[in-house]
């Protein structure tokens, strides 16, 4: 049993609440910038209400054991708003957001040894107090004593928990994965978009480009990954949409830089040339700077 609170309780966050709801014995707060009476999650033939405390007030907050941070990754800022009240008594901080700089944004904010960047796959969405997963949770974080109990949170949840030795590896595989979905956000169309025979190309060379900076940054990918990726948005539903495409056509704010960005970034810093990712984040950031 852990006193456990959620900073930023959206799709991910919600889905978060409702695993360790299903786990059970747990003391859940839900540290949200809007009250959130009550919530539900849904998932495949269940509904569960999540038993919690809400709190939208960072002077509300009492300290927990854990905290998983669950915002966008560029309101880094924001959820780091939480720390001093929750980890009053020296909480770790799980980070459960996309890209491969989890540690580095949130550096200013928490110690290394109590950060723990965690990669997740879950389909999810939110529409008021309603969560809807749409398949299973797999977390994947660092075979490492705070790995584990991080992973134990979620003991009897249903969700698949993977400590892995080699993070590294895991993260980028996700951002290879992520670097093709720029393209659905750039031409406002699902995942079909992608099987036309240029469009699958363009997507090779985005997930090569990637690849090439994961390679200079440790990960453990062979050029075989490009392929790898592809296939895999060719089984995807033609008409599914990915979270920068769904959060282009609702008109919010996009993850390009935590995405796109880190790749241009990092592979600057190796003296890597990104130009496909390059143009997808000097396109995606003039689309949400320069609205019509
Ligand atoms: N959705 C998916 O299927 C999925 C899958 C894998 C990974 N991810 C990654 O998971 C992360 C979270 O994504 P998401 O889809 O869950 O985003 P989301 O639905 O937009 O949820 C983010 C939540 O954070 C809240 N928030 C922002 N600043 C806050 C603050 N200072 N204090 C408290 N709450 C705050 C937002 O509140 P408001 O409601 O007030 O805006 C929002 O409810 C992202 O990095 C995403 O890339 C998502």
């Amino acid at each position: 049993m852990a006193k456990v609170a959620i900073v930023g309780v959206g799709a991910i966050g919600g889905a978060l609440a409702g695993l360790l709801e299903t786990a059970g014995g747990h003391e859940i707060t839900l540290c949200t910038r809007r009250p959130l009476p009550q919530l539900t999650v849904k998932t495949l033939g269940r509904e569960l209400q999540v038993h919690a405390r809400n709190v939208t007030d960072p002077a509300q907050a009492e300290p927990v054991d854990w905290v998983l941070v669950a915002t966008k990754t560029y309101d880094a800022a924001g959820a780091a708003a939480w720390f001093p009240a929750l980890c009053k008594r020296g909480a770790p901080v799980a980070i459960v957001q996309n890209g491969v700089e989890h540690r580095e944004r949130f550096a200013p904010y928490v110690s290394q040894e109590r950060l723990l960047p965690v990669v997740i796959d879950c389909p999810v969405e939110r529409a008021g107090d309603t969560v809807l997963v749409r398949g299973a949770a797999l977390m994947k974080v660092q075979d490492s004593a705070l790995g584990r109990s991080f992973g134990a949170l979620f003991a009897g949840s249903g969700a698949r928990m993977e400590l892995v030795e080699d993070f590294t590896t895991a993260m980028w595989w996700k951002l290879c994965v992520n670097s093709v979905g720029a393209l659905n956000a750039l031409t406002l169309k699902p995942s079909g978009v992608l099987r036309g025979e240029s469009m699958h190309s363009l997507g090779m060379a985005m997930v090569a480009e990637c690849a090439a900076v994961a390679r200079a940054e440790g990960a453990r990918l062979d050029n075989a990954i490009a392929e790898e990726v592809m296939d895999l948005y060719k089984k995807h539903p033609v008409d599914s949409v990915n979270s920068l495409l769904a959060d282009r056509l609702a008109g919010r704010r996009m993850e390009w830089d935590a995405r796109s960005g880190a790749i241009v970034r990092k592979g600057a810093q190796h003296g890597i040339e990104t130009p496909l990712n390059r143009m997808a984040v000097t396109l995606l950031e003039a689309i949400e700077n320069y609205p019509a």
